[in-house]
């Protein structure tokens, strides 16, 4: 991870592999964002072993700028997890742009059940970007987190 993606970077979503691992695991936010947030390399570890969650690098280019996990609930219902934008590349509309796609990618298999998030309550840029984007907190609590759900039309 080197230099700062331009303004008008597009993100691709990537499957996580053997050529790209070591830098998703060196995505890292800002210090005062880690209590909101583990560390890639446990949701890494939380993909490999834990069967539920699928793991995404988000790449502008070559170069990995974050990381985030989808899972799918006994519900049917389509998880958003582990968002992290690196903090180099934050405040230039990236973190926006991992949300869309993968609510792209998910919104049809989803169907019915809609697509869902938590986070913690005092984390504005997460609940701001989430709100912007349609997700509607429902009052469920995933432990100290506040659930949001997109359901469709
Ligand atoms: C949340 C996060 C992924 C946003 O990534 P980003 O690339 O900086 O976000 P963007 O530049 O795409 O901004 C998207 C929106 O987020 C919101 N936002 C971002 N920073 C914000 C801030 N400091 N205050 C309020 N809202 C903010 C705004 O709604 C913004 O939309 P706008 O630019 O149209 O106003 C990033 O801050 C991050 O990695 N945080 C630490 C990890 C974390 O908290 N993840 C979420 C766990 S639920």
């Amino acid at each position: 991870v080197t230099a700062a993606a331009p303004a008008d970077s597009s993100v691709e979503l990537v499957d996580v592999d053997e050529s790209n691992w070591r830098l998703v695991a060196a995505v890292r936010p800002r210090p005062e964002q880690e209590r909101f947030v583990a560390a890639t390399t446990y949701y890494l570890c939380l993909c490999h072993y834990g069967g539920v969650w699928h793991p995404l690098a988000a790449c502008v280019g070559d170069e990995v700028v974050g990381y985030v996990q989808w899972g799918v609930d006994d519900d049917g219902s389509h998880w958003i997890g582990g968002l992290v934008v690196d903090a180099a590349h934050q405040g230039r509309g990236l973190g926006r742009q991992v949300v869309e796609r993968l609510i792209e990618r998910m919104r049809e298999a989803a169907g019915a059940a809609g697509l869902a998030l938590s986070y913690e309550p005092d984390n504005v840029p997460a609940r701001t970007l989430y709100a912007s984007l349609g997700f509607v907190e429902t009052g469920e609590r995933d432990g100290d987190e506040v659930v949001a759900r997109l359901l469709p039309a």
